[in-house]
Formats: C-alpha cells, sequence, structure tokens
C-alpha cells in the first residue's frame, strides 16, 4: 500500500498575545491509500487544529506533514496553496458554501483555481451533482436546500479535483441523526471505491464503521492502531 500523508512529530502552539497556548504535542501518524480512519477525542483535544494542519490551511508549530512525497513543510504558502487545491478536499460541519451561489457553482469553484476549462467543469461538476442525487437541484442556492443536500452539495465540491485524502471535519455533526447515516452512506461508497477519508466524528457508531479510530487526548494520539 502506498503512503498519502506522514506526520512527524508535529506540534501546535496558538499564541494569544504574548501568551503561547500549545494545543498538539509530538502526533506521529501515517496514512495508507484507501483507509477510511476516524478522529475521535473530547470537544477541545485538538480534533479540528489537527485537520486544518493535515488540510494544509495552517501549518505546525514544529515538524513535518508529508503529503505523497511531499514535504509541506518546505513549501512556499503558494504552493501550499495549490497542493491543497489539488490533492485535498475538506467537508465542513457548517458546511461552508457559498450562499449567493447556486449548487452547481459551489461545485465549479475549486476547479476555477485549478484553470479548468469553463465546459470541462460544468460537465464535471454536473455529473458530482448527479452521482450525489442532486440533479434536480444544481440551480438551487444553499438556502433552498436541506441540511443534507446542503452537505452533499459540499462532498461534491470536495471531490471536483479528484483528491487524494477527503478529510471532513464532524462531517454530519449539524444533521439529524437519519439525516446523519445517509451521509455515512456516501462515505462508505467513497472508501469502497478507494478513496482515503479521514473524519472527525463525536459518534462513536459512525466511527465503528471507519477501519481505524484514532482518538486524541489534550493533544496527543492515545489509540492509532487498527481496531
Ligand atoms: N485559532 C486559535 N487560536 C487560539 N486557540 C485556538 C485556536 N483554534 C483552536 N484553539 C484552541 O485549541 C484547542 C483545540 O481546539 P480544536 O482543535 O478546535 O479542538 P476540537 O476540534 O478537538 O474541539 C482549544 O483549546 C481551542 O480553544
Ligand atoms: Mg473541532
Amino acid at each position: 500500500m502506498r503512503g498519502v500523508l506522514k506526520i512527524e512529530n508535529v506540534s501546535k502552539s496558538y499564541h494569544l498575545g504574548k501568551l503561547e497556548v500549545p494545543v498538539l504535542h509530538d502526533i506521529n501518524l501515517e496514512v495508507q491509500e484507501g483507509e477510511f480512519t476516524a478522529v475521535m477525542g473530547p470537544s477541545g483535544s485538538g480534533k479540528s487544529t489537527l485537520m486544518n494542519l493535515i488540510g494544509c490551511l495552517d501549518r505546525p508549530t514544529c515538524g513535518k506533514i508529508i503529503l505523497g512525497d511531499r514535504d509541506t513543510s518546505l513549501l512556499s504558502d503558494i504552493e501550499l496553496a495549490r497542493i491543497r487545491g489539488k490533492k485535498l478536499g475538506f467537508i465542513f460541519q457548517t458546511f461552508n458554501l457559498i450562499s449567493r451561489l447556486t449548487a452547481q457553482k459551489n461545485v465549479e469553484m475549486p476547479m476555477i483555481y485549478q484553470d479548468i476549462p469553463r465546459q470541462q467543469r460544468i460537465k464535471r461538476a454536473r455529473e458530482l451533482l448527479d452521482m450525489l442525487g442532486l440533479g434536480d437541484r444544481a440551480d438551487h442556492r444553499p438556502g433552498e436546500l436541506s441540511g443534507g443536500q446542503r452537505q452533499r452539495v459540499a462532498i461534491a465540491r470536495a471531490l471536483v479535483n479528484d483528491p487524494e485524502i477527503l478529510l471532513a471535519d464532524e462531517p454530519t455533526g449539524n444533521l439529524d441523526s437519519k439525516t446523519g447515516r445517509e451521509i455515512m452512506e456516501i462515505f462508505n461508497k467513497l472508501h469502497s471505491e478507494g478513496r482515503t477519508i479521514l473524519m472527525v466524528t463525536h459518534d462513536q457508531g459512525l466511527a465503528q464503521n471507519c477501519g481505524r479510530i484514532i482518538r486524541l487526548k489534550d493533544g496527543r494520539i492515545e489509540d492509532g492502531k487498527n481496531s
């Protein structure tokens, strides 16, 4: 199996004025292609901080994050942004769609940054919306969609550039349990097709679905073994 992610001795502190607040301590983790990993842990344990570091939305205070064969600590901010757009797909608890744009345009957005021609963008976004059962909602704005439909638009958006890793930070956290299970079905299907997924969840039942569970406590990994 091919390693898609390697985290080496990563620590992260935030600076609040003069105060340094350590949040992650000496994290080590490897993820292989095709793995479906749940990240669990109490609120404030550093799960989102870790996801943001893996997602190249932020940089570690020390240590390395290696995506495929690229050591991201050696990259400039511009190179990092390019990797983020090409190799990673992000799904958030609060969907983070652009409210004035239709579902179709929201899904097209990451392809604009990758300079994909317009016709190709339209076709690819449409295919993904169809795949997620939203073909008849392409012209709707987020405000005209249910929570589950919004999250499916966000999943389509995360998939458009065919990312090597799908990162989902509590993707079912704002959904009722039935809709949450429907969203999990989509992740299960993507995993069965070979996608590599890292998902933060508070739901033990949903985590059991994944091949592997990582538990964070006070910024340290408690248990990264296969379960
Ligand atoms: N941008 C930030 N600046 C300062 N402190 C932060 C910031 N983001 C998170 N924290 C702190 O880091 C800790 C971990 O937060 P977070 O990663 O969001 O945890 P989780 O996602 O597990 O709930 C918390 O104590 C939080 O207050
Ligand atoms: Mg969080």
